[in-house]
């Protein structure tokens, strides 16, 4: 591997949050959040610095280990090129383990910050290589898919290959978060190894209304956003987002656990007196826009 001749920056990345599953889409929805992380990287002579700002300053490691390093780190592979050193900043506002893909904006954001920081990266990583090694380091596309791309995205797997549908929609959004997070490691070890017949026939019938509903039938969301295969298994890691889900669906408020959770997302605004006391409330618009440079 040669040492390039890189462009030295700064260069800024804005990465979107997302929120995955929607309910019904388990592992295949994602829908962008404008709630955006900010990395900036440039390059040095030697070494690594690594600086974070926000959330997760003080709890993530500051070396090789660090989430946007290790992404960056398998981008400089692919491509073939390094630069001799570099500085990273990261100015984060995604909340750390509650569901709003915090990790995927952190893989999507290095991949597209490390192609920046070497002579010709675009060219030699598209964006579809981006989409692919950010795939294969999350390990499941949706999150992943939603942060690239923005918008509603339906993201899947064909043979090793990650490919993705985007679409725009223009949906009220509230996110309940709470104070303490929830691996998405301890989620996804709570989920059966396989489920009822009928839970998946209605499972893939919602999730394509939910769709549907999204595009052009917001009175068909309360419908659409019902789960058969993941909520109510992970109801045990997260018994107060739970009771939030099923409080605000009862009132008729379509709404779902955000992604692994604990958030809960609800498709309305001026649902924020339901929030328990101590959550934080927030009303991002979906963002039509993915990971993107910020041109100087
Ligand atoms: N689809 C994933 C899950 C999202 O629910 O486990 C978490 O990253």
């Amino acid at each position: 591997m040669s040492a390039a001749h890189a462009a030295r920056g700064p260069v800024l990345v804005r990465t979107p949050a997302s929120s995955a599953n929607l309910g019904p889409g388990f592992d295949a929805l994602g829908l962008a959040l404008e709630l955006f992380d900010e990395l900036t990287g440039e390059v040095l002579d030697e070494g690594l610095e690594v600086l974070v700002e926000g959330e997760g300053a003080g709890d993530v490691p500051l070396g090789p280990d660090h989430l946007v390093v290790r992404a960056m780190e398998a981008a400089f592979d692919l491509i073939g090129l390094r630069p001799t050193g570099y500085r990273l900043t990261c100015r984060n506002v995604i909340p750390h383990g509650r569901g709003l893909g915090s990790s995927s904006a952190a893989i999507v954001g290095g991949i597209l910050l490390a192609r920046e920081l070497v002579e010709g990266g675009r060219e030699l990583l598209d964006d579809q290589a981006v989409y692919q090694l950010a795939n294969d380091l999350e390990g499941h596309p949706d999150n992943v898919a939603a942060a690239l791309f923005g918008g509603l995205t339906i993201a899947w797997i064909e043979g090793a290959a990650a490919e993705v549908v985007r679409l725009d929609v223009d949906v009220p959004v509230t996110v309940f978060v709470p104070d303490a997070p929830v691996s998405t490691h301890v989620a996804r070890g709570l989920l059966p190894s396989e489920v009822a017949h009928r839970d998946a026939a209605a499972n893939a019938g919602r999730a394509a209304l939910l769709v549907a509903a999204l595009l052009q039938a917001p009175e068909r969301l309360i419908s659409g956003t019902e789960d058969f295969l993941h909520q109510t298994y992970r109801s045990a890691a997260m018994p107060d987002s739970y009771q939030l889900l099923r409080a605000l669906r009862v009132d008729g408020v379509p709404a779902v656990i955000s992604g692994a959770g604990p958030t809960v997302l609800a498709f309305a605004h001026g649902v924020e007196a339901a929030a328990p006391q101590g959550w934080r409330v927030l009303t991002p618009q979906v963002s039509g826009r993915g990971a993107h440079v910020v041109e100087p």
